[in-house]
């Protein structure tokens, strides 16, 4: 079975639902529903509203995600969000453990892992995102931290559960205005270590689950993480937050992917 080929941006804190609207209008007007592609876009809370309703009147098949929610399905939980709400208003996708939320918002492992059962229990699909810092590249576990993450993250996720996962590995000292992309040759092995742990975990149900990269991704660098192995895709922030950055990062990867492995 050939592995499809994802692209998606997050908006992180930007946009009001006016801008997040537009951006997702002007996106559909453009793509076209393609076998093995799947894209998705992933606003702020405040937006996903506005964005489901325009995929109600013209679904065009991109995924809209939301950038976190809390494990429970209601209760006393002061600004928090739930599964059950993002599922009302039409959202397909959650993105669990980005590094902005485990490294500034002290989100943990084993929370992650109640945030990811609670959100395939309720039938959102799951982007989980990996990575090891800085500081633990430069001690040499970088490796350990991404074993570590997958294993309590995914901790009780079952086998039929898996076509709804889908894991980014993002570095985390690649990320944001601050970070430096990783090259290619940073990128493989730990592609190959995410793939070669999740059959491990799961066999082949969890072998097939689609990796993407993300951090400091453009239109000059997306192709040489696609053309990796392991590499199904690609989680762009800044180079995708206009509609011309999005359409160019995406042909770029695919472009990439194809050159590599012909898909279909
Ligand atoms: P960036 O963000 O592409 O702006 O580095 C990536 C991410 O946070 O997923």
């Amino acid at each position: 079975m050939t592995r499809p080929f994802l692209f998606g941006t997050n908006f992180k804190m930007n946009q009001t639902p006016a801008e997040s609207a537009d951006f997702y209008a002007r996106l559909a007007a453009q793509v076209e529903p393609q076998p093995d592609v799947q894209l998705f876009v992933i606003p702020p809370f405040t937006s996903l509203s506005a964005v489901t309703e325009l995929a109600r009147q013209d679904d065009r098949g991109i995924w809209i995600g939301a950038q976190n929610m809390h494990w429970a399905a209601e209760g006393a939980y002061t600004g928090e969000i739930s599964a059950t709400m993002l599922r009302a208003l039409g959202v397909d996708l959650v993105v669990l453990g980005h590094a902005e939320r485990r490294r500034d918002f002290h989100e943990s492992d084993p929370d992650l892992n109640r945030k990811v059962l609670a959100a395939l229990e309720s039938g959102l699909r799951v982007l989980l995102a990996v990575g090891e810092s800085a500081e633990e590249r430069q001690f040499g576990v970088s490796a350990e931290t991404v074993l570590r993450q997958l294993k309590i993250d995914l901790h009780g996720v079952r086998a039929e559960q898996l076509p709804m996962v889908q894991i980014a590995y993002e570095p985390v000292w690649s990320i944001g205005a601050g970070g430096t992309p990783a090259s290619p040759q940073d990128v493989e092995p730990m592609a190959a270590l995410i793939r070669g742990a999740m059959s491990e975990l799961f066999g082949a149900a969890g072998a097939a689950v689609p990796i993407l990269y993300g951090g400091s991704v453009d239109p000059g660098n997306a192709a040489s993480f696609t053309a990796l192995e392991d590499i199904d895709g690609l989680f762009v922030g800044r180079a995708a937050w206009t509609v011309e950055g999005f359409l160019a990062t995406y042909r770029a990867g695919l472009a990439g992917k194809l050159a590599s492995r012909p898909m279909g």
